[in-house]
């Protein structure tokens, strides 16, 4: 059961009616913030003991509670503490944690089989997804989708399609990008620690082109100058005939949720149509709804080539997809794309489930509300604390970048010690960027507007404490 709550919880699911007096999550959980306990709690701690018994340290934790339940905006843990969630376990329960859709279509995939391979013996819900992916994703051109299992893996795949289709070998990538943390995408990924240290060798032909990142500009370029910047580096250095693709994540995520300046990226994919090169854009973060389009590259009216998509697709589940033009992804020979897991049926039973919930609920909409009203929470605390050097985002994809009195400076302590700040007071919060300073919000976007604003007082607070 619910910690701190003593009662039975019956759910009616597909008519099927189960009482549990197990833990049970889902947006009908109380949206509150609650702490009953320090955070971590005793409860934890135990459960931490034992998990450094049995889990590999190299598996890192931001905040070490244990949740048992979760749903809406919050995440209850082993202690009955009801944290707010502003992280959606990295921008994946955009729905929310046990959405009742996908709950719902989970239930009568599991009944009726949870796995055959779509590569043995096919079945509908693959291809379903596959058509909801050529309906969301941006253009209206004729198109194909593979499903993965990762985020990681749709790189990889996007990549090895490219590399199909151009008959060319070299993959460009741009500073602060992270592709994943599979061999050849850890060699796209930019950051070493901990993404990349003492890991190598590394995949080769992958090129890195400086990126447009406006608060960190030396002087200030628009979007067309920063991208013939890039193509000039890679012009000289690679030779657009030797390129494959170019790999690009719209908003950049682990690399400081950088939004490249207006321009940047259509100047970027204007060259690489001239050019026959495969334009990725890696909307693994930033897809779903997240930035308040269903893609990013919507913003600008970019239409690549291929994207890949991931983390809030399947309201939770392991499910990853490269989709794009027909003839690109048709490229590849019969049997050259796949893997045993590559589009479960579970997880498609999900998808239709989470792309459903984010129709119904307008979740475009609301995650344009939410980068409003957090937006405009950041906005207060940079007012106050010259420590906010910058404030960027879209939608629900917002951040903060953290300077020393210079303003300049990435101070990455102080984003560790106002995230830590958070934690102890039940909030979850993320740091990331090249240099660890910036902090980045991720709510899940059916989280309720009364509990968001609770979770930025809450991070003004940490600011103040933290002064
Ligand atoms: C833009 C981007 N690409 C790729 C990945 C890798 O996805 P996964 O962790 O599912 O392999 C991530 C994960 O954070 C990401 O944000």
């Amino acid at each position: 059961m619910i910690r701190g709550s003593a009662t039975l919880q019956t759910v009616t699911l597909s008519g099927v009616t189960t009482t549990s007096s197990t833990v049970l999550g889902g947006p009908s959980l109380p949206q509150e913030r609650r702490l009953v306990t320090a955070v971590p709690g005793p409860r934890s701690l135990e459960k931490l003991a034992r998990r450094a018994r049995h889990v590999a340290a190299g598996v890192g934790t931001t905040l070490p509670v244990f949740v048992e339940a979760a749903g809406g905006g919050v995440l209850v843990d082993a202690d009955g503490n009801s944290l707010i969630d502003l992280a959606s376990g990295i921008a994946v329960a955009s729905v929310g944690n046990s959405a009742p859709h996908v709950v719902e279509r989970v239930i009568e995939q599991t009944r009726a089989f949870t796995h055959t391979c779509f590569m043995v013996t096919p079945y509908d819900v693959y291809v379903d997804v596959c058509e909801k992916l050529a309906e969301l994703t941006p253009g209206d051109h004729e198109k194909r989708s593979a499903l993965l299992n990762s985020g990681a893996e749709a790189v990889e795949n996007a990549v090895k399609i490219a590399r199909a289709f151009t008959g060319r070998t070299a993959v460009a990538v741009v500073d602060h990008a992270y592709h994943g943390r599979t061999n050849l995408t850890m060699a796209m990924t930019a950051k070493n620690m901990p993404y990349k240290h003492s890991f190598g060798p590394f995949a080769g032909e992958v090129y890195r082109a400086p990126m447009s990142y406006p608060f960190r500009e030396p002087t200030e370029i628009s979007g067309i100058a920063a991208a013939d910047r890039a193509i000039d580096v890679l012009e000289k250095q690679v030779g657009a005939g030797n390129l494959a693709c170019l790999v690009i994540e719209p908003i950049l995520g682990e690399g400081g949720f950088v939004v490249p300046a207006p321009g940047f990226l259509p100047r970027l994919k204007e060259w690489t149509e001239a050019n026959g090169i495969v334009f990725v854009a890696d909307e693994i973060q930033t897809g779903f709804c997240r930035t308040g389009d269903w893609f990013a590259s919507d913003h600008e009216g970019v239409v690549p080539d291929l994207v890949t998509t991931a983390k809030g697709i399947a309201g939770g589940f392991p499910l990853a997809a490269v989709t794009g033009r027909a003839d690109v992804m048709d490229a590849v020979h019969v049997g050259g794309l796949g893997g045993t897991y590559g589009g479960n049926p579970v997880a498609c039973a999900a998808a239709l489930g989470s792309i459903e919930t984010m129709r119904e609920l307008d979740l475009v909409g609301r995650a344009r509300r939410i980068g409003d009203l957090v937006g405009s929470a950041l906005r207060g605390i940079a007012e106050k604390h010259p420590a906010v050097g910058d404030v960027r985002g879209r939608g629900a994809m917002q951040a903060v970048e953290i300077v020393g009195a210079d303003g300049h400076t990435p101070d990455p302590a102080r984003a560790g010690a106002v995230s830590a700040y958070c934690h102890s007071q039940g909030v979850v919060t993320l740091t990331c960027g090249t240099y660890g300073n910036v902090l980045r919000f991720l709510p899940p976007l059916v989280a309720p507007e009364a509990l968001l604003t609770e979770g930025f007082e809450v991070v003004a607070a940490a600011f103040d404490a933290t002064a």
